[in-house]
Formats: structure tokens, C-alpha cells, sequence
């Protein structure tokens, strides 16, 4: 039976995942403190829906957000949605274990990533998903053991078709992707690291060498920084804001704003404010579209609890390729904070 199309890409931009032949919309959707946390039921649905109609095709989650719900809510909006399965690219990720202690339920040791995936699949009502990524590095399983596990569930159980990292170190990715060539298992294909204008040294510099070598992809996340990009926080914390919904976890954030440190961070925000105004477009989309600038981010990740912040974020589209040379250096001009690289003595690359 033909199988009815219900993607409209719209002026959505594609890029490949890393060095796989799957393509992800350049800006995704994704459900960690939202989905299942503070946003349920309807909500989570409508947010969905409204990043597909921009053309956004790939949707993050985790095994540990809000401890499984967001894979039910998720899963619950993308079963009412109907979307045909492959039009869109689903992940989640094991490491965390979803809040219960016994010593199996959490880590990377074959028996988790196995029965961690299978029971996200369960909670999201999905047979598979396209990436299955490890939310952290596990330095209590052997890497062999890590890369098996994540073999096993692409190759023997069709769970997953690729597999990749979450805060690894470029170290751990080059361990794991020499251990699968030399033992004919999979390679990890994406990491999925914090990026964001007050926050590039490991994406810029660490992980330069893996770009080059393996172009591996990236899935970034907190690209706003936590909402901190936006400007909402210039004037204190908005009572419906993550960092007051989620006063614990973001207990130290809110005291490091008060730090003179945070107040430069506001100061930047409030001038880069005035290139995005220049450029007909807000602080919050000049900030995303500076993340999705860099070659080497396959898909920027927004958050979002409310469906107007999905519309306003994606208007991000229309200003990357107004972030021109001169523009980007008046954007690091203002941040100033671009990390080093290592010297090169004069030696290009071959
Ligand atoms: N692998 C990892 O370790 C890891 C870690 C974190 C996140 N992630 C992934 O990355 C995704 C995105 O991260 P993130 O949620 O931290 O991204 P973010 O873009 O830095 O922050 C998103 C939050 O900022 C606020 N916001 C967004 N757009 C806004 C707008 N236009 N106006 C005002 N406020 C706005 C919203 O919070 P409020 O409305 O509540 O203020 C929203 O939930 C997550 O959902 C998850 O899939 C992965």
C-alpha cells in the first residue's frame, strides 16, 4: 500500500549525520527538563507538530528524562501524530538508567545497553530507533564491552541503526571507533556535547581532530544556553523560566548570574542583541543560527516548553547566511572568548 507523505520540508536546510547517508533537519527538537518534566499531554504534541510543519525531521530523548516520561510523553505525541516512520529520526539515550539503584540499571555494560534500549522502546511505543547514543562514558565497562553492546543492538537485534557518544572525550570516541575496526564491530557515528557561544572549547578545539579524521557528526545541545542566550534573564528570573521551574538543578547557575563572570555574560548578550536587531532578526535566532554557522554541527537541538518559542527559533533559519564573514567577526569581537587551537608550527594538514 503507498504510503502517504506528510513531510513538507519548507526552506529547511539537511545535513548529513556525520559520515552516514542519513540526513537531519539542521535545527531538531529535543525533550530534556520539557517533555515529560514540567510540559505534558497536549502540549508535548502541539511543540512536536509545530517543529515538523518548519520542516525540523529529528527528535531527542533520553532514558533518564524525568525518569522515562519523556519517552512515554514522546512517544504518546508521535503515535497520535501518525507521522509515516520513515520521515522522521528519533534518538535516545542509555547511560543514566531512569532513577532506580540496583547496579545493572545504569552505565554502559552490554546487559544496560541492551535492556535500557529495549525498555526506552517500550515507554516510546517504537519498534526502533535511528540513534542510540551513550549519554556519557562508562570508565567501569571495558570500551570493548561498550562497543559490543552497541554492535549488538544495531546488528543482531535491529533496535537501533547507528549508534554515538554524549560527552566523551575525544580520546574515549578515538578508543571506541579504533577498538570496532580492528574487532569488525560499529563505529559511533555522533557525539552529542554542549555548544553554545559561552561554551566551545571541547566543540571547537577538543573534538577538531575527530571532525577531520572520521567526520564525525554532532547533535549539539543547550544551544541557548539554557534560555540565557535568549536575553530573558537580563533583568532577573522570569517566575515561568526553567531557571526558576527548576530552581535545584539550576541552583548554581543562578548564583554564578549574580558573579561578576554573569554579569559579562549579560553584558554580551545585550550587545549581541544589537547585531541581531541590525540583522532584522532577535538574540535568540542570531544565537542559534551562530551555532548552526559551524560546518561541523550537523543539527542544533532547541528546547522548547511553549509552541511560540519553536516558531521564534526557527526564524533562526532565515539569518545564517546573513552571519557573514565581517559579521561573525563582530560576533567574536563582542563574545571574545574564541578558544585556542593547537599550533600547527607552520605545518598545514595533509
Ligand atoms: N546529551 C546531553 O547531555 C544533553 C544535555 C542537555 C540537553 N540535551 C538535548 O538538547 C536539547 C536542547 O537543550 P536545551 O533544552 O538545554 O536547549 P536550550 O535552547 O539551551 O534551552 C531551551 C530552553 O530555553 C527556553 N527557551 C527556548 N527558546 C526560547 C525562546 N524563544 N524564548 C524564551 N525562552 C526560550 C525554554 O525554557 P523555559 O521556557 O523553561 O525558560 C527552553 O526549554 C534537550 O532537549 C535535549 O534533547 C542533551
Amino acid at each position: 500500500m503507498a504510503v502517504e507523505s506528510k513531510f513538507d520540508p519548507k526552506d529547511m536546510i539537511f545535513r548529513h549525520l556525520g559520515p552516514t547517508g542519513l540526513k537531519v533537519s539542521v535545527f531538531s527538537l529535543g525533550g530534556w527538563l520539557t517533555y515529560g518534566g514540567t510540559q505534558k499531554g497536549n502540549i508535548v504534541k502541539e511543540c512536536l507538530e509545530a517543529a515538523w510543519n518548519h520542516g525540523v525531521n529529528f527528535f531527542d530523548t533520553a532514558e533518564v528524562y524525568a525518569n522515562g516520561q519523556s519517552e512515554i510523553e514522546m512517544g504518546n505525541a508521535l503515535k497520535e501524530l501518525a507521522w509515516p516512520r520513515d520521515e522522521y529520526v528519533l534518538s535516545t539515550k542509555i547511560f543514566f538508567g531512569t532513577g532506580r539503584k540496583e547496579p545493572n540499571t545504569r552505565g554502559l555494560s552490554k546487559k544496560h545497553v541492551v535492556e535500557g534500549l529495549k525498555s526506552s522502546l517500550a515507554r516510546l511505543q517504537q519498534p526502533y530507533v535511528d540513534i542510540v547514543l551513550a549519554h556519557r562514558p562508562d570508565v567501569g565497562t571495558p570500551m570493548k564491552e561498550i562497543v559490543e553492546g552497541f554492535t549488538q543492538v544495531i546488528r543482531n537485534l535491529n533496535l537501533a541503526y547507528y549508534w554515538g557518544t554524549s560527552e566523551w572525550s575525544a580520546t574515549q570516541i578515538m578508543e571506541a571507533t579504533q577498538i570496532a575496526e580492528k574487532y569488525n564491530l560499529i563505529a559511533p557515528i555522533a557525539e552529542q556535547p554542549q555548544y553554545n557561544a559561552f561554551h566551545r572549547e571541547r566543540f571547537e578545539v577538543e573534538y577538531g581532530p575527530l571532525y577531520e579524521q572520521f567526520k564525525y557528526g554532532t547533535t549539539i545541545w543547550s544551544p541557548l544556553a539554557s534560555g540565557l542566550l535568549t536575553g530573558k534573564y537580563n533583568d532577573g528570573i522570569p517566575k515561568d523560566s526553567r531557571f526558576a521551574t527548576n530552581k535545584a538543578f539550576f541552583e548554581n547557575t543562578v548564583k554564578e548570574l549574580e558573579s561578576p563572570e554573569g554579569k559579562a555574560k549579560i553584558e554580551k548578550v545585550k550587545k549581541l542583541t544589537t547585531i541581531a536587531e541590525k540583522l532584522g532578526g532577535s538574540v535568540t535566532q542570531l544565537s542559534l543560527a551562530w551555532a548552526a554557522k559551524n560546518p561541523n554541527v550537523s543539527t542544533v537541538i532547541l528546547g522548547a516548553t511553549k509552541v511560540e518559542q519553536i516558531e521564534d527559533n526557527l526564524g533562526a533559519l532565515k539569518l545564517i547566511e546573513k552571519l557573514t564573514p565581517d559579521v561573525m567577526e563582530e560576533i567574536e569581537g563582542i563574545l571574545d572568548n574564541k578558544p585556542k587551537k593547537p599550533a600547527d608550527f607552520g605545518r598545514s594538514r595533509i
